[in-house]
Protein backbone atom coordinates (compact mmCIF):
# COMPACT_ATOMS: atom_id res chain seq x y z
CA UNK A 1 0.00 0.00 0.00
CA UNK A 2 1.54 3.35 -0.86
CA UNK A 3 0.86 6.81 -1.27
CA UNK A 4 2.75 9.77 -2.48
CA UNK A 5 0.52 12.51 -2.06
CA UNK A 6 1.73 16.35 -2.08
CA UNK A 7 5.09 15.92 -2.84
CA UNK A 8 6.65 19.07 -4.15
CA UNK A 9 6.37 18.91 -7.76
CA UNK A 10 3.20 19.63 -8.90
CA UNK A 11 3.89 19.38 -12.51
CA UNK A 12 0.36 20.72 -13.82
CA UNK A 13 -0.63 23.44 -11.61
CA UNK A 14 -1.35 26.24 -12.83
CA UNK A 15 -2.36 27.85 -9.13
CA UNK A 16 1.07 26.84 -8.23
CA UNK A 17 2.62 28.57 -10.87
CA UNK A 18 1.08 31.51 -9.62
CA UNK A 19 1.92 31.60 -6.02
CA UNK A 20 4.95 32.84 -5.17
CA UNK A 21 6.72 32.14 -1.98
CA UNK A 22 6.14 34.60 0.34
CA UNK A 23 8.68 35.57 3.03
CA UNK A 24 7.70 33.93 6.89
CA UNK A 25 6.11 35.86 9.70
CA UNK A 26 8.52 35.27 12.61
CA UNK A 27 6.75 36.12 15.84
CA UNK A 28 7.40 39.67 16.52
CA UNK A 29 8.65 40.91 19.91
CA UNK A 30 8.17 45.13 18.76
CA UNK A 31 5.76 46.85 21.40
CA UNK A 32 3.73 47.66 17.94
CA UNK A 33 3.16 44.25 17.01
CA UNK A 34 1.85 43.49 20.67
CA UNK A 35 -0.58 46.20 20.56
CA UNK A 36 -1.35 45.28 16.77
CA UNK A 37 -2.16 41.76 17.27
CA UNK A 38 -3.17 39.64 19.70
CA UNK A 39 -1.27 36.33 19.89
CA UNK A 40 -2.94 32.96 19.41
CA UNK A 41 -3.02 30.50 21.39
CA UNK A 42 -1.84 26.91 20.05
CA UNK A 43 -4.35 24.86 19.10
CA UNK A 44 -4.06 20.57 19.08
CA UNK A 45 -6.28 18.39 17.12
CA UNK A 46 -7.29 14.90 17.22
CA UNK A 47 -5.92 12.90 14.32
CA UNK A 48 -7.23 9.23 12.68
CA UNK A 49 -4.97 7.41 10.43
CA UNK A 50 -6.03 6.07 7.43
CA UNK A 51 -4.72 2.79 7.49
CA UNK A 52 -4.91 0.46 4.52
CA UNK A 53 -1.88 -2.41 5.35
CA UNK A 54 0.18 0.19 6.65
CA UNK A 55 0.08 3.77 8.20
CA UNK A 56 -0.79 5.68 5.33
CA UNK A 57 -2.34 9.46 6.19
CA UNK A 58 -3.31 10.84 9.13
CA UNK A 59 -6.37 13.13 8.72
CA UNK A 60 -8.28 15.92 10.84
CA UNK A 61 -11.19 18.09 10.85
CA UNK A 62 -11.55 21.30 9.78
CA UNK A 63 -14.55 23.29 9.22
CA UNK A 64 -15.66 25.82 6.19
CA UNK A 65 -17.99 28.30 5.48
CA UNK A 66 -20.93 29.94 7.66
CA UNK A 67 -22.56 27.71 9.57
CA UNK A 68 -19.47 25.50 9.51
CA UNK A 69 -19.39 22.31 8.04
CA UNK A 70 -17.00 19.34 8.70
CA UNK A 71 -14.24 18.61 6.29
CA UNK A 72 -11.69 15.86 6.91
CA UNK A 73 -8.94 16.40 5.55
CA UNK A 74 -4.93 15.39 5.63
CA UNK A 75 -2.05 17.58 7.04
CA UNK A 76 0.35 17.78 4.35
CA UNK A 77 3.75 19.55 4.33
CA UNK A 78 4.23 18.59 1.25
CA UNK A 79 2.04 21.19 -0.17
CA UNK A 80 0.18 25.02 -0.51
CA UNK A 81 -3.23 24.52 -0.79
CA UNK A 82 -6.96 23.85 1.27
CA UNK A 83 -8.86 21.96 -1.86
CA UNK A 84 -11.65 19.66 -1.00
CA UNK A 85 -14.15 18.23 -2.33
CA UNK A 86 -17.55 19.88 -3.27
CA UNK A 87 -21.05 19.59 -4.17
CA UNK A 88 -19.92 20.37 -7.72
CA UNK A 89 -17.73 17.18 -8.10
CA UNK A 90 -20.46 14.36 -8.24
CA UNK A 91 -19.52 10.81 -8.96
CA UNK A 92 -15.87 11.13 -8.83
CA UNK A 93 -15.95 12.51 -4.86
CA UNK A 94 -19.09 10.18 -4.26
CA UNK A 95 -17.47 8.84 -1.60
CA UNK A 96 -16.41 11.68 0.59
CA UNK A 97 -18.15 14.11 3.02
CA UNK A 98 -18.40 17.03 -0.49
CA UNK A 99 -18.61 21.04 0.43
CA UNK A 100 -21.92 22.37 -0.59
CA UNK A 101 -21.40 26.30 -1.40
CA UNK A 102 -25.00 27.18 -1.67
CA UNK A 103 -25.34 26.72 2.21
CA UNK A 104 -22.67 28.84 3.05
CA UNK A 105 -23.42 32.50 3.70
CA UNK A 106 -19.89 33.80 3.80
CA UNK A 107 -18.98 31.94 0.51
CA UNK A 108 -17.47 34.03 -2.92
CA UNK A 109 -16.84 31.77 -6.03
CA UNK A 110 -13.74 32.95 -8.07
CA UNK A 111 -14.35 30.80 -11.55
CA UNK A 112 -10.14 30.42 -11.96
CA UNK A 113 -10.33 26.38 -12.86
CA UNK A 114 -7.30 24.74 -11.94
CA UNK A 115 -5.41 21.57 -12.25
CA UNK A 116 -3.14 20.13 -9.74
CA UNK A 117 -1.49 16.76 -10.57
CA UNK A 118 -0.07 14.69 -7.62
CA UNK A 119 1.78 11.27 -7.23
CA UNK A 120 -0.32 9.34 -5.82
CA UNK A 121 -1.69 5.49 -5.63
CA UNK A 122 -3.34 3.49 -3.06
CA UNK A 123 -2.68 -0.39 -3.04
CA UNK A 124 0.31 -2.02 -4.16
CA UNK A 125 0.26 -0.49 -7.53
CA UNK A 126 2.37 1.66 -10.14
CA UNK A 127 3.55 4.85 -7.65
CA UNK A 128 5.16 7.17 -9.35
CA UNK A 129 4.28 9.02 -12.75
CA UNK A 130 1.19 7.91 -12.58
CA UNK A 131 -1.20 10.81 -13.14
CA UNK A 132 -3.20 11.27 -10.45
CA UNK A 133 -5.22 15.13 -11.35
CA UNK A 134 -7.74 16.92 -9.16
CA UNK A 135 -9.91 20.22 -10.66
CA UNK A 136 -10.55 22.55 -8.86
CA UNK A 137 -12.17 25.85 -8.74
CA UNK A 138 -10.81 28.65 -6.54
CA UNK A 139 -13.48 30.37 -3.88
CA UNK A 140 -12.72 32.17 -0.39
CA UNK A 141 -14.64 31.65 2.69
CA UNK A 142 -14.61 31.00 6.42
CA UNK A 143 -11.85 28.08 7.72
CA UNK A 144 -11.53 26.94 11.66
CA UNK A 145 -9.33 24.90 12.53
CA UNK A 146 -9.55 23.76 16.37
CA UNK A 147 -11.35 26.60 17.47
CA UNK A 148 -8.68 28.69 15.08
CA UNK A 149 -11.02 30.97 12.36
CA UNK A 150 -9.54 32.50 9.49
CA UNK A 151 -11.76 34.41 7.06
CA UNK A 152 -12.14 35.07 3.69
CA UNK A 153 -9.07 32.47 2.97
CA UNK A 154 -8.40 31.27 -0.66
CA UNK A 155 -10.26 27.37 -1.10
CA UNK A 156 -10.29 25.15 -3.98
CA UNK A 157 -13.31 23.50 -4.56
CA UNK A 158 -12.81 19.81 -6.17
CA UNK A 159 -15.12 19.63 -8.95
CA UNK A 160 -13.26 16.51 -10.61
CA UNK A 161 -10.97 14.38 -9.93
CA UNK A 162 -9.55 10.54 -11.34
CA UNK A 163 -9.43 7.40 -10.42
CA UNK A 164 -6.89 7.18 -7.72
CA UNK A 165 -8.36 9.49 -5.62
CA UNK A 166 -11.86 8.02 -5.67
CA UNK A 167 -11.20 5.50 -2.92
CA UNK A 168 -10.02 8.14 -0.15
CA UNK A 169 -11.74 8.23 2.96
CA UNK A 170 -11.11 12.16 3.72
CA UNK A 171 -12.84 15.30 1.94
CA UNK A 172 -9.14 16.92 0.95
CA UNK A 173 -5.58 18.57 1.57
CA UNK A 174 -4.41 21.19 4.33
CA UNK A 175 -0.96 22.30 2.31
CA UNK A 176 1.33 23.12 5.70
CA UNK A 177 4.36 23.61 3.76
CA UNK A 178 7.67 25.31 4.69
CA UNK A 179 6.79 28.53 2.85
CA UNK A 180 3.83 28.88 4.62
CA UNK A 181 1.20 29.37 2.25
CA UNK A 182 -2.54 29.40 2.45
CA UNK A 183 -4.48 28.87 5.56
CA UNK A 184 -1.15 28.44 7.76
CA UNK A 185 -0.28 31.94 6.85
CA UNK A 186 -3.23 33.52 7.78
CA UNK A 187 -3.27 32.40 11.12
CA UNK A 188 0.89 33.74 11.56
CA UNK A 189 -0.50 37.15 10.49
CA UNK A 190 -2.72 36.75 12.86
CA UNK A 191 -0.45 35.99 15.56
CA UNK A 192 -0.33 32.19 15.82
CA UNK A 193 3.55 31.26 16.14
CA UNK A 194 4.99 30.06 13.03
CA UNK A 195 5.12 25.97 14.20
CA UNK A 196 3.61 23.32 14.02
CA UNK A 197 4.22 19.57 15.60
CA UNK A 198 3.23 16.04 14.57
CA UNK A 199 2.46 13.11 16.76
CA UNK A 200 1.96 10.91 13.97
CA UNK A 201 1.48 7.57 15.99
CA UNK A 202 0.87 3.69 14.53
CA UNK A 203 -2.90 2.76 13.97
CA UNK A 204 -2.35 0.68 16.87
CA UNK A 205 -1.48 3.25 19.37
CA UNK A 206 -3.37 6.08 18.62
CA UNK A 207 -4.08 9.34 19.98
CA UNK A 208 -2.22 11.21 16.90
CA UNK A 209 -2.72 14.17 16.88
CA UNK A 210 -1.27 17.92 15.43
CA UNK A 211 -0.42 21.21 17.36
CA UNK A 212 -0.55 24.25 15.06
CA UNK A 213 1.21 27.31 16.86
CA UNK A 214 3.55 25.26 19.36
CA UNK A 215 4.29 22.12 21.00
CA UNK A 216 2.57 19.16 23.07
CA UNK A 217 5.17 18.48 25.35
CA UNK A 218 3.77 15.73 26.88
CA UNK A 219 4.05 13.46 23.88
CA UNK A 220 7.60 13.34 24.49
CA UNK A 221 10.10 12.66 26.99
CA UNK A 222 14.01 13.63 26.22
CA UNK A 223 15.46 16.23 24.16
CA UNK A 224 14.57 16.68 20.60
CA UNK A 225 17.85 17.38 17.99
CA UNK A 226 17.09 19.69 15.52
CA UNK A 227 18.60 19.34 11.88
CA UNK A 228 18.37 22.04 8.67
CA UNK A 229 15.64 20.74 6.38
CA UNK A 230 17.63 18.88 4.04
CA UNK A 231 15.23 16.37 3.19
CA UNK A 232 11.77 16.84 2.14
CA UNK A 233 9.78 15.63 5.41
CA UNK A 234 6.55 15.03 3.80
CA UNK A 235 3.69 14.35 6.31
CA UNK A 236 1.18 13.72 3.65
CA UNK A 237 3.72 10.33 1.80
CA UNK A 238 3.21 7.04 3.58
CA UNK A 239 7.19 5.84 2.56
CA UNK A 240 10.59 7.16 1.86
CA UNK A 241 12.22 8.37 -1.22
CA UNK A 242 15.91 8.58 -1.96
CA UNK A 243 17.81 9.11 -4.96
CA UNK A 244 18.53 5.65 -6.76
CA UNK A 245 22.30 6.89 -6.78
CA UNK A 246 22.51 6.87 -2.87
CA UNK A 247 21.80 2.86 -2.91
CA UNK A 248 20.07 2.82 -0.14
CA UNK A 249 18.38 -0.14 -0.81
CA UNK A 250 21.64 -2.34 -1.28
CA UNK A 251 23.20 -0.98 2.11
CA UNK A 252 20.23 -2.02 3.90
CA UNK A 253 20.28 -5.45 2.14
CA UNK A 254 21.08 -6.71 -1.08
CA UNK A 255 17.68 -9.05 -1.15
CA UNK A 256 16.33 -5.72 -1.87
CA UNK A 257 15.58 -5.04 -5.84
CA UNK A 258 14.06 -3.08 -8.14
CA UNK A 259 10.82 -3.90 -8.86
CA UNK A 260 10.88 -4.43 -12.88
CA UNK A 261 7.08 -3.46 -13.78
CA UNK A 262 7.35 -0.44 -11.48
CA UNK A 263 9.40 2.07 -11.91
CA UNK A 264 11.30 3.11 -8.82
CA UNK A 265 9.49 0.49 -6.87
CA UNK A 266 11.74 -1.63 -4.76
CA UNK A 267 10.61 -5.25 -3.45
CA UNK A 268 12.09 -8.35 -1.44
CA UNK A 269 11.16 -12.13 -1.30
CA UNK A 270 8.32 -12.23 1.28
CA UNK A 271 10.16 -15.08 2.47
CA UNK A 272 13.32 -13.27 2.95
CA UNK A 273 12.01 -10.09 5.84
CA UNK A 274 12.74 -12.12 8.46
CA UNK A 275 16.48 -11.76 7.58
CA UNK A 276 16.37 -8.19 7.17
CA UNK A 277 17.98 -5.83 9.93
CA UNK A 278 16.10 -4.93 12.98
CA UNK A 279 16.22 -0.91 12.06
CA UNK A 280 17.31 0.98 9.70
CA UNK A 281 19.30 4.56 10.25
CA UNK A 282 18.79 7.25 8.50
CA UNK A 283 21.55 9.61 9.24
CA UNK A 284 21.03 13.41 9.26
CA UNK A 285 23.18 16.59 9.24
CA UNK A 286 22.14 19.07 12.02
CA UNK A 287 22.20 22.69 11.79
CA UNK A 288 25.46 22.79 13.75
CA UNK A 289 27.04 20.23 11.63
CA UNK A 290 26.73 17.71 14.06
CA UNK A 291 25.29 14.33 12.92
CA UNK A 292 22.03 12.92 14.39
CA UNK A 293 20.35 9.29 13.48
CA UNK A 294 16.64 8.69 13.02
CA UNK A 295 15.51 5.12 13.16
CA UNK A 296 12.79 2.82 11.06
CA UNK A 297 12.23 -0.49 12.50
CA UNK A 298 12.46 -2.48 9.76
CA UNK A 299 8.68 -3.73 10.13
CA UNK A 300 8.43 -0.54 7.95
CA UNK A 301 9.84 -2.05 5.05
CA UNK A 302 7.11 -4.24 3.88
CA UNK A 303 3.72 -3.59 2.83
CA UNK A 304 2.74 -6.34 1.31
CA UNK A 305 2.99 -8.31 -1.87
CA UNK A 306 2.92 -6.93 -5.20
CA UNK A 307 -0.40 -7.46 -7.04
CA UNK A 308 1.89 -8.64 -10.10
CA UNK A 309 4.30 -10.76 -8.16
CA UNK A 310 2.87 -12.31 -4.82
CA UNK A 311 6.12 -14.13 -3.70
CA UNK A 312 7.43 -10.55 -3.96
CA UNK A 313 6.77 -7.89 -1.08
CA UNK A 314 7.06 -4.47 -1.30
CA UNK A 315 9.48 -1.81 0.55
CA UNK A 316 8.77 1.33 1.32
CA UNK A 317 11.54 2.86 0.41
CA UNK A 318 11.47 4.28 -3.60
CA UNK A 319 13.77 5.28 -5.64
CA UNK A 320 13.06 9.01 -6.72
CA UNK A 321 15.34 10.78 -8.42
CA UNK A 322 15.84 14.60 -7.34
CA UNK A 323 14.18 14.60 -4.67
CA UNK A 324 14.51 13.17 -1.05
CA UNK A 325 11.36 12.74 0.52
CA UNK A 326 11.29 11.39 4.30
CA UNK A 327 7.34 10.26 5.05
CA UNK A 328 5.46 9.01 7.31
CA UNK A 329 6.91 5.68 7.53
CA UNK A 330 9.61 7.65 9.38
CA UNK A 331 7.80 10.36 10.62
CA UNK A 332 5.41 8.13 13.29
CA UNK A 333 8.69 7.24 14.91
CA UNK A 334 9.26 10.60 16.68
CA UNK A 335 7.20 13.38 17.81
CA UNK A 336 8.32 16.10 14.93
CA UNK A 337 8.35 19.77 14.97
CA UNK A 338 8.29 22.01 12.28
CA UNK A 339 9.45 25.70 13.22
CA UNK A 340 8.23 27.02 9.62
CA UNK A 341 9.59 30.82 11.12
CA UNK A 342 12.78 28.97 11.69
CA UNK A 343 13.24 26.74 8.89
CA UNK A 344 14.98 24.30 10.75
CA UNK A 345 12.99 20.94 12.68
CA UNK A 346 13.26 19.33 15.71
CA UNK A 347 12.77 15.65 16.23
CA UNK A 348 12.31 14.10 19.62
CA UNK A 349 11.78 10.03 20.44
CA UNK A 350 8.19 9.30 21.88
C1 LIG B 1 -14.40 14.25 12.32
O1 LIG B 1 -15.74 14.61 12.52
C2 LIG B 1 -16.66 13.51 12.44
C3 LIG B 1 -18.03 14.04 12.66
O2 LIG B 1 -18.32 15.06 11.81
C4 LIG B 1 -16.31 12.50 13.53
O3 LIG B 1 -17.14 11.38 13.38
C5 LIG B 1 -14.87 12.07 13.39
O4 LIG B 1 -14.53 11.24 14.47
C6 LIG B 1 -13.95 13.29 13.40
N1 LIG B 1 -12.61 12.83 13.16
C7 LIG B 1 -11.55 13.35 13.79
C8 LIG B 1 -10.22 12.77 13.45
O5 LIG B 1 -11.63 14.25 14.60
C1 LIG C 1 -18.57 33.23 -11.94
O1 LIG C 1 -19.31 32.77 -13.04
C2 LIG C 1 -20.69 32.91 -12.86
C3 LIG C 1 -21.38 32.24 -14.02
O2 LIG C 1 -20.61 32.32 -15.19
C4 LIG C 1 -21.04 34.40 -12.76
O3 LIG C 1 -22.41 34.55 -12.54
C5 LIG C 1 -20.29 34.98 -11.59
O4 LIG C 1 -20.48 36.37 -11.51
C6 LIG C 1 -18.80 34.72 -11.71
N1 LIG C 1 -18.14 35.12 -10.47
C7 LIG C 1 -16.99 35.79 -10.46
C8 LIG C 1 -16.46 36.09 -9.11
O5 LIG C 1 -16.40 36.12 -11.47
C1 LIG D 1 -9.52 33.15 -8.15
O1 LIG D 1 -8.33 33.18 -8.88
C2 LIG D 1 -8.22 34.32 -9.75
C3 LIG D 1 -7.00 34.15 -10.60
O2 LIG D 1 -5.88 33.98 -9.80
C4 LIG D 1 -8.19 35.57 -8.89
O3 LIG D 1 -8.14 36.71 -9.72
C5 LIG D 1 -9.46 35.64 -8.05
O4 LIG D 1 -9.38 36.73 -7.17
C6 LIG D 1 -9.62 34.37 -7.24
N1 LIG D 1 -10.92 34.42 -6.60
C7 LIG D 1 -11.10 34.17 -5.30
C8 LIG D 1 -12.51 34.26 -4.81
O5 LIG D 1 -10.21 33.85 -4.55
C1 LIG E 1 -13.95 14.21 -14.97
O1 LIG E 1 -12.72 13.84 -15.56
C2 LIG E 1 -12.82 12.70 -16.39
C3 LIG E 1 -11.42 12.41 -16.93
O2 LIG E 1 -10.55 12.20 -15.90
C4 LIG E 1 -13.76 12.98 -17.54
O3 LIG E 1 -13.91 11.81 -18.30
C5 LIG E 1 -15.10 13.40 -17.00
O4 LIG E 1 -15.94 13.77 -18.07
C6 LIG E 1 -14.94 14.56 -16.05
N1 LIG E 1 -16.22 14.86 -15.45
C7 LIG E 1 -16.71 16.09 -15.43
C8 LIG E 1 -18.04 16.23 -14.74
O5 LIG E 1 -16.12 17.05 -15.89
C1 LIG F 1 24.28 6.80 13.89
O1 LIG F 1 24.18 5.43 13.59
C2 LIG F 1 25.40 4.87 13.16
C3 LIG F 1 25.09 3.46 12.69
O2 LIG F 1 24.27 2.79 13.60
C4 LIG F 1 26.41 4.93 14.30
O3 LIG F 1 27.64 4.40 13.87
C5 LIG F 1 26.59 6.39 14.70
O4 LIG F 1 27.42 6.47 15.83
C6 LIG F 1 25.26 7.02 15.03
N1 LIG F 1 25.46 8.43 15.24
C7 LIG F 1 24.91 9.11 16.23
C8 LIG F 1 25.19 10.58 16.27
O5 LIG F 1 24.23 8.58 17.08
Amino acid sequence: MLRLLGLCFFLASSYAAQSTPRAIQVQSRSAHAVTRRRALKPVTLPLDDYFLGTDLQWIGNISVGTPPQTMLVVFDTGSSTLEFSSTMCGEACSNQVQFDPTKSSTFVEGNFTSVLTFATSTGVVPVIGNNAQITSRNATDTVSIGGLTIESTEVFLIINRTEPFFADPFSGILGLDAQANGVFSALIDQGLPSLFSFFLTPQAEGNAELTIGGIDHTKFDGKSSLTAERATFDSGTSNVLFPTDEAIYALISPDIVPHASENGAYGIACDRIPTLPAEITVQFTAQDGSAFNLTIPSIELSVGPFEDDPETCQTLINAFDGLNVVGGSLLKHYYSVWDVGGQRMGFAAV
